[in-house]
Formats: C-alpha cells, sequence, structure tokens
C-alpha cells in the first residue's frame, strides 16, 4: 500500500464542482492500485481573498511544500481582477515551485465529435510543452504619466538561458521518448526581433544534443493555421509562456471541447510537488449549473498518477475516460446531457 498526500485547491467557480469527481475517479483508481490518498483541502480562491484580502496565506507554499502532489481546480471569478487572482495563487505556486514545464496533451478522443471535417480517433495526438515560469508573464515594467495623454504602459518579456534551455531539454528528452520523436517549436522572430532569435538560437544549440529528434519550427501565427489545418503534423510543440498557453487551447479547441483538456505543471527535478489541473477556468458562466465537464480535471488526476510513479494507475483513469467517452455519455459542452456527476461517476464505474 503506497500512501500519497495531496494538497487540493478547488478554487473558483467549477474548479468547485469539478474537484469531487477528480478526487471520486483518482479514489477508484487507489482502491484498484493499492494506493491511499490523504486530500488535505486548502480554500484559497476569490472568496478567500474578498475575506482575507489575499489569495493565500502569507506562508502559503510553506502549508503545501511538502505534500506529493497539488491537485487545482481553477482560479478567477469576477470581483476580483483576473491578473490579481492569477498572481496571487498560481503564479507564485509555479515560479515558488520551480514548475517551469507546463505539459498539456492533445488528443481526439473516441466520441467527441471533432469541430474539424474528416478527422478520426488517431489524427490528432501531440503534447503542447509551455514554458511556464518566465517569458511573457513577467512582473517587469509599468505605467508613466497616467492619465494624462502621454500615457504609457510597458512590460517586458524575460528569456533567460537557464529558463529557456531547461523546458527545450524537457521538451526534447519528450519528443525523444515518443515514437515519432518530433519537435516543433513556435516562433516569431520576424517579429519579436530580440527574443524570439534568441529563443531560436537556444532551439538549434539543444537540438544538437538530440541528433535523434526531427526539428522543425513556424512562426505562431501560421502555426496556429496549421492546428487547424494539419493537427496530424505535430508530435511534440514547445512554445514560450505566452505561446504555449494560447496553443493549449487552441489544441484542445479543434479536437471538440477544452473542457477535457489535463494541464500538468512540473518540477522535473522533484525539489518540489508538481500541480496538476485542467486548462480551463472557472466558467463563471456555467457554474452553479452541475453541467460543467469533468473530463480535463480527471485527466490531470491521471497526469498525476504518472508523475507520481503510478503509471497502471493512470493508464487505467485515461483508459475509463476513453470508455465512456465512447459509450456516448456527453456533458453539455460536448452536445449531450450528462451532468458533472453522472460523468464522473460513469467514469469512476469504469476505472
Ligand atoms: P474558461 O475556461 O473558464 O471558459 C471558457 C469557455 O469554456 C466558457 O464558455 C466555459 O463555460 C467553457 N468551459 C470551460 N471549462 C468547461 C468545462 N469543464 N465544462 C464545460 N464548459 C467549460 O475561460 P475564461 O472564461 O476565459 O475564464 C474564466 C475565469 O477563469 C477567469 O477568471 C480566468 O482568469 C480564469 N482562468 C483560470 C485558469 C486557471 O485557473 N488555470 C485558466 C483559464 C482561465
Ligand atoms: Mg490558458
Amino acid at each position: 500500500m503506497r500512501d500519497l498526500r495531496i494538497a487540493v485547491i478547488p478554487g473558483d467557480g467549477i474548479g468547485k464542482e469539478v474537484v469531487p469527481e477528480g478526487i471520486r475517479v483518482l479514489e477508484a483508481a487507489a482502491a484498484k492500485h493499492d494506493l491511499r490518498f490523504k486530500w488535505d483541502e486548502f480554500p484559497w480562491s476569490c472568496e478567500y481573498f474578498l475575506e482575507q484580502g489575499r489569495m493565500m496565506p502569507v506562508d502559503g507554499l510553506d502549508r503545501i511544500r511538502h505534500h506529493d502532489a497539488i491537485f487545482l481546480g481553477a482560479v478567477g471569478f469576477p470581483g476580483v481582477p483576473d491578473h490579481v487572482s492569477l498572481w496571487g495563487l498560481l503564479i507564485p505556486i509555479r515560479r515558488g515551485f520551480k514548475q517551469y514545464a507546463n505539459v498539456r496533451p492533445v488528443k481526439l478522443m473516441p466520441g467527441v465529435p471533432c469541430p474539424l471535417a474528416g478527422r478520426q480517433v488517431g489524427d490528432i495526438d501531440f503534447i503542447v510543452v509551455r514554458e511556464n515560469n518566465e517569458g511573457e508573464y513577467s512582473s517587469i515594467g509599468g505605467r508613466l504619466y497616467e492619465g494624462t495623454d502621454q500615457e504609457m504602459a510597458v512590460q517586458q518579456t524575460v528569456f533567460t538561458r537557464q529558463g529557456v534551455d531547461r523546458i527545450l531539454k524537457y521538451a526534447f528528452e519528450l519528443a525523444q521518448s515518443r515514437p515519432k520523436k518530433h519537435l516543433t517549436s513556435a516562433t516569431k522572430s520576424n517579429g519579436i526581433a530580440i527574443t524570439m532569435p534568441y529563443w531560436d538560437e537556444r532551439v538549434k544549440a539543444m537540438g544538437a544534443r538530440y541528433p535523434e529528434v526531427k526539428v522543425d519550427q513556424f512562426h505562431i501565427d501560421i502555426l496556429c493555421a496549421h492546428f487547424v489545418r494539419n493537427p496530424h503534423w505535430f508530435d511534440v510543440v514547445v512554445g514560450s509562456n505566452l505561446f504555449g498557453d494560447i496553443l493549449s487551447d487552441l489544441g484542445p479547441g479543434c479536437t471538440g471541447t477544452i473542457a477535457i483538456a489535463p494541464s500538468a505543471n512540473l518540477n522535473p527535478e522533484r525539489e518540489f510537488p508538481s500541480m496538476f489541473e485542467p486548462v480551463h477556468g472557472s466558467a463563471p458562466d456555467i457554474y452553479g449549473k452541475g453541467i460543467a465537464n469533468p473530463i480535463g480535471q480527471i485527466w490531470a488526476g491521471a497526469m498525476m498518477l504518472d508523475h507520481l510513479g503510478c503509471p497502471e494507475a493512470g493508464a487505467s483513469v485515461v483508459a475509463a475516460i476513453e470508455k465512456v467517452l465512447a459509450s456516448g455519455l456527453r456533458t453539455p459542452d460536448m452536445g449531450g446531457k450528462a451532468s458533472t456527476t453522472d460523468m464522473g461517476r460513469a467514469i469512476a464505474d469504469a476505472v
């Protein structure tokens, strides 16, 4: 029996609806694979902010530093500006725990209507690797001459050699481990003519260390078009924080719904806990109706099991998701009528 201690942060909106379904399915996997979960729940959220004036306590990171992993729902809700909720909770965890690799699988699943014409299961199966600690999401910058007609705002992109090389190394290793051994880099070195040529240079240098990996690169604009027109071209796609963020909504969007897409915020060196969450946000427009699709959260749980060294348990969760989707059960975002709990229960049963 292996014990796994997990910090649970349901967060806001549908995070509070889908996290319990994730836990339900992970409990089913634990029962089958000789694991025992201990779930410690933390109420950090926009609601917490409105009461406490902070998204999490001052010593928040210390309270979860020794857990095996973090299982997060979604953060952000009307009433608190999105940059306040993001920079008050998610970004401090991602950066404080050096979770520099944000890994987001994109896969066309059985039974999910694909918005791209003529695509079959198997045609779309790739992984977006997003740099998660620096890049365009930097706190360097500011405003000048506010309220005058000279008003200006500047925010600087930060690419460090360490930061760029470690995400590229992660992406190359991942590509090397997959049958296609193919890595695509997202760039924009024509317009963003200082930082992006630097990124490209580091891709070339890292690529020299992985001669078996086939490398190509596209400017982000045409890459978006290729995601839609030629999704079968891709295997591992690596991008900066901003480009990776965009591609990891576009990719799942091309597979029918962003709601099934999972995301792992990894500290590959395992000095700190890694964090697992769906790609989607708190969806205030559907919160409280019980119709949120819990699959992104559940699949994120499968990635957590993989990371914690329980790949059989992780695979049993993914297989259960595929089985239930193939059976035709669907939440409204996929064109069906199932509720959040219908879906969670069906997947737990299938496990
Ligand atoms: P969103 O992902 O919350 O919603 C986008 C659209 O997809 C909405 O129409 C929503 O109903 C739908 N959707 C999302 N997840 C779904 C699910 N599981 N089942 C069915 N439909 C689903 O993105 P949006 O609207 O841009 O952001 C809403 C809030 O979430 C904001 O406060 C934003 O900052 C936050 N957010 C948080 C993230 C995180 O915690 N990692 C990621 C993205 C947004
Ligand atoms: Mg995003």
